[in-house]
């Protein structure tokens, strides 16, 4: 069983897609992580943004078990992934390792962009989690403020807006709605209430609750 959870920035897909894990004791794979993790290391290392073929082999060469989570949920590491994820062979050197992600024996969760549409067409579930930007701003500056980083609601809802631009406009998989998604808008809804949806809408696809 695949369920493929797939959004823009700070749509709160991410605790969506643990909450599913957890409920039906599936492992979970926040692929976001992967380009973020790609993005820090560019801006680590000092490397042009331009030099695909140094940026692919970054990519090739990710390791997985070392992902930091905490360290790569970071404004400028989210800005720099989202630039290393317009470009298509970066995006191609992570395609494997996703795939062969979510077709464990068993099943997973997978979390994304391209999720449903790219990485997993043939997901059993399927979701799209958005909210207004503002509603998506308001989370992530309260996220970003807490860890101390040196931001403003204004300077949030830029970063969102330059961010669901720059992924949605993208020729290499953009982000965007599988047709056989079942559409989340949680503008107005609460985590639990998000969740209560998500595990209606698993239940509903694969009979299983
Ligand atoms: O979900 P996130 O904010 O951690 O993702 C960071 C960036 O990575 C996002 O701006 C676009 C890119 N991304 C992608 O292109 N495809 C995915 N499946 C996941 C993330």
């Amino acid at each position: 069983m695949i369920i493929a959870i797939d959004g823009p920035a700070a749509s709160g897909k991410g605790t969506v897609a643990r909450a599913l894990a957890a409920h039906f004791g599936l492992p979970h794979l926040d692929t976001g992580l992967l380009y973020r993790a790609v993005g820090a290391e560019v801006l680590a290392r000092g490397l042009d943004f331009a030099d695909v073929p140094a940026l692919a082999r970054l990519a090739a060469s990710l390791d997985v078990s070392a992902l930091d989570a905490e360290a790569l949920r970071t404004g400028p590491v989210g800005e720099a992934a989202s630039r290393v994820a317009e470009i298509p062979e970066v995006r191609q050197a992570l395609v494997d390792l996703q795939r062969d992600f979510a077709r464990q024996p068993g099943g997973a969760v997978l979390d994304g962009r391209d999720i449903g549409t790219v990485i997993a067409p043939e997901a059993t579930v399927k979701i799209f989690v958005t909210a207004s930007p503002e509603a998506r701003a308001a989370r992530r500056f309260a996220e970003l403020s807490a860890r101390g980083e040196a931001v403003t609601p204004q300077s949030v809802l830029d970063d969102i807006l330059k961010r669901d631009q720059r992924d949605s406009s993208r020729a290499a998989a953009p982000l965007r709605q599988a047709p056989d998604a079942v559409l989340i808008d949680n503008t107005h809804l609460d985590k639990h209430e998000s969740i209560a949806r998500a595990l209606a809408i698993a239940a509903a696809r694969t009979g299983r609750s």
